[in-house]
């Protein structure tokens, strides 16, 4: 079922209070986006889920068990891929070993059947990364950069999937080709998609549905088909 609960009390970074409250659930197969305008909280939110921001109060359950208290790390172990913003993956080594050191932190003696499954399920959603395998990760472009950083996340087959906004940087050609993967992920994988954007024509596209802060408050949140002609929202948050 994969149905991911979260709440957050007083998020933020040591005195500093960024988000006071914020509470939301995601079942599998849904995609929940975090809307909002730079510095309205939406990587600090995700930042206090995984427990790299602080936050007075964590409460977090997938599937009714208690994560609340997991490293990120544990957290990991437990089904959860955070994808944090800025495409990170490691530089100096090729796009293989960004995929094999992902899937073998979690299982260092994970079966050689079991990672190639998952390395034809990445190539099958990016199929840039089969052809670059060989390349340096310092050395792709931004966008690639960003596929391989949400690949690596797929390498642990979340049940949770939590990303701070994979479109940031690209063009609109691979926010396209990112979107519809994500949506395929969502779709087959049966896994809970928490994802932060400003992108909000493209998010709109695969969510079910939002949350929109403005300075850590939340301004708006509900299914998309009831948001998205919200006039409030378009106007004050979107630009639209
Ligand atoms: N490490 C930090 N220490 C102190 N304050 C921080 C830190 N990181 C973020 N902030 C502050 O927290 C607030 C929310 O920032 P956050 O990064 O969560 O916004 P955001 O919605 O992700 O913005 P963006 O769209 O630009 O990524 C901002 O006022 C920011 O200055
Ligand atoms: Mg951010």
């Amino acid at each position: 079922m994969n149905k991911f609960q979260a709440r957050i009390e007083m998020a933020g970074y040591g005195d500093l209070v960024v988000l006071p409250h914020l509470e939301f659930e995601v079942s599998g197969g849904e995609l929940l986006v975090l809307l909002g305008p730079n510095g309205a909280g939406k990587t600090t939110s995700l930042r206090a889920l995984v427990g790299s921001a602080d936050a007075v109060q964590r409460t977090i359950r997938l599937d009714g068990r208690d994560l609340s208290g997991l490293s990120a790390w544990e957290l990991a172990r437990s089904g959860l891929a955070f994808v944090p913003d800025g495409a990170r993956c490691f530089s100096n080594a090729t796009v293989e070993e960004n995929l094999r050191g992902a899937f073998e932190a979690l299982r260092p003696r994970g079966a050689h059947a079991e990672r190639q499954r998952l390395f034809e399920l990445v190539f099958d959603l990016f199929p840039i990364l089969r052809e670059r395998l060989g390349q340096l990760a310092g050395s792709m472009s931004g966008g690639q950069r960003q596929m391989l950083a949400v690949a690596r996340g797929l390498m642990i087959e979340p049940k949770v999937l939590v990303l701070d906004e994979p479109s940031a940087g690209l063009a609109p050609k691979l926010v396209e080709e990112l979107f519809e993967a994500l949506g395929r992920i969502k779709a087959t994988s049966g896994c809970a998609i928490v994802m932060a954007e400003q992108n909000f024509a493209a998010a709109m596209s695969i969510a079910d549905t939002c949350l929109v802060l403005d300075e850590g408050h939340v301004a708006l949140a509900g299914p998309i088909a009831e948001v998205r002609h919200n006039e409030r929202l378009r106007v004050a948050y979107l630009g639209m």
